[in-house]
């Protein structure tokens, strides 16, 4: 689905890192400069951070497989990149917080590449570890659908997608296009007190117009719900995390991913919403490892590390997570 022709209709919440050119939505380099900035500013409590959470999970206690030193060695050499979360509302049409779970595993009965996410979040006001801080996923499974969305053509543009349904004025989150209950590949959990969350999932497949991706959203203000759903009062950070092109193509040569032949994917090259990387600073790229260790085979399952980095000086409040009976609408 095409993301490019769509935007949050209050043009209030779009500030100005987002613009639109030729129907297109793209990151400005100012935005990701702005980013990567902040990032470097944290880089070394980012690298310790990342350095302690892969060194805790090489341990033969915490992994099946022993670890030798030089094996120590390459977890040591991670990056010090995070990837900073925006307070704009980039979240796509497939946000769906009805049909979010607090849980740690959200792969349900999806087939696929296991995946298990590290995931740390790191103050950029402080460079410090968060904790509570809710940290929601969801993506599409590895032939490009989304949950709660079934019904949706996952080959269509987003563009071919509304014109078939006659939609004219689609608001994310707002604009109400969920087909069913389903939750596959959707969860949440907050971070430790170390700042840590994990999640187990699927490698993502993909559907018309995007690269691959994985949504996130980080709430460090949250209340859970009598029936599991989460209510944010306020304060959201929202970004898209992405994998290599090599990796990529690895897992995409596997069945189930394989027999989605009928579009042809997006690339991270062409896609509008990556923003690019830069060097010790600014990354929205998950950084995985073989579950059975360095120099094992991912196609059996993979680790992804990421840290992101939410800008506590500057969040925001989307419209969708606060209903009209919200009790928790005006703190
Ligand atoms: C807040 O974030 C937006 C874009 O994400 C940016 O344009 C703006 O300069 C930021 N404000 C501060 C105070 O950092
Ligand atoms: C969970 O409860 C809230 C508050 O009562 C309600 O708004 C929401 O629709 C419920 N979600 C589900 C999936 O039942
Ligand atoms: C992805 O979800 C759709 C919709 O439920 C389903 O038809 C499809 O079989 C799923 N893909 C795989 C590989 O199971
Ligand atoms: C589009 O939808 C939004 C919110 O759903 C509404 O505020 C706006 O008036 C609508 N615009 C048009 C042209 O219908
Ligand atoms: C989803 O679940 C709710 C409450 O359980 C129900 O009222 C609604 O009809 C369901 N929606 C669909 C599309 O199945
Ligand atoms: C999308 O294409 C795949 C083949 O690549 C096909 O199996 C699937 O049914 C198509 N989806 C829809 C909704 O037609
Ligand atoms: C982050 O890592 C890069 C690449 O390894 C390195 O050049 C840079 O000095 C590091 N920055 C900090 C602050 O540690």
């Amino acid at each position: 689905m095409k993301f490019s022709t769509l935007f949050l209709a209050g043009s209030s919440l779009l500030s100005a890192a987002v613009v639109q050119a030729h129907g297109d939505t793209i990151v400005p380099r100012s935005e990701i400069q702005r980013r990567d900035q902040l990032a470097r500013r944290c880089a070394s409590a980012a690298g310790a951070f990342n350095a302690k959470r892969m060194a805790k999970r090489s341990t033969p206690t915490e992994r099946q497989a022993t670890t030798a030193p030089e094996e120590e060695t390459h977890y040591k050499s991670i990056q010090n990149e995070t990837c900073v979360m925006t307070p704009e509302v980039i979240m796509g049409p497939y946000v769906w917080p009805k049909s979010q779970m607090m849980r740690t595993d959200m792969s349900e009965d999806q087939p696929g590449v296991p995946l298990t996410l590290d995931i740390g979040v790191l103050d950029m006001a402080t460079c410090e570890p968060l904790q509570n801080a809710m940290v929601s996923l969801w993506h599409c499974n590895a032939t490009g659908d989304y949950s709660s969305f079934e019904q949706l053509d996952e080959n269509l543009t987003f563009q071919e997608l509304k014109d078939k349904l006659g939609l004219t004025n689609v608001t994310y989150g707002v604009t109400d296009l969920h087909t069913d209950n389903t939750t596959w590949l959707r969860g949440m959990y907050p971070t430790n007190k170390e700042g840590m969350m994990e999640m187990k999932t699927i490698f993502p497949g993909f559907y018309a117009g995007r690269a691959i991706h994985i949504h996130t959203q980080v709430f460090t203000h949250w209340t859970l719900l009598p029936n599991g759903t989460m209510r944010s009062g306020d304060l959201v950070n929202t970004g898209q995390l992405y994998f290599d092109e090599d990796l990529t193509q690895t897992i995409m040569a596997l069945e189930p991913y394989a027999r989605h032949t009928q579009i042809q994917r997006t690339g991270n090259d062409v896609d509008k919403f990556i923003g690019g990387s830069m060097e010790g600073g600014y990354s929205p790229f998950v950084a995985v490892e073989p579950l059975d260790g360095p120099g094992g085979d991912v196609a059996k399952g993979m680790v992804g590390y990421i840290t992101l980095g939410v800008d506590t000086a500057n969040l925001s409040r989307p419209p969708n997570y606060i209903e009209p009976d919200s009790p928790y609408e005006k703190k």
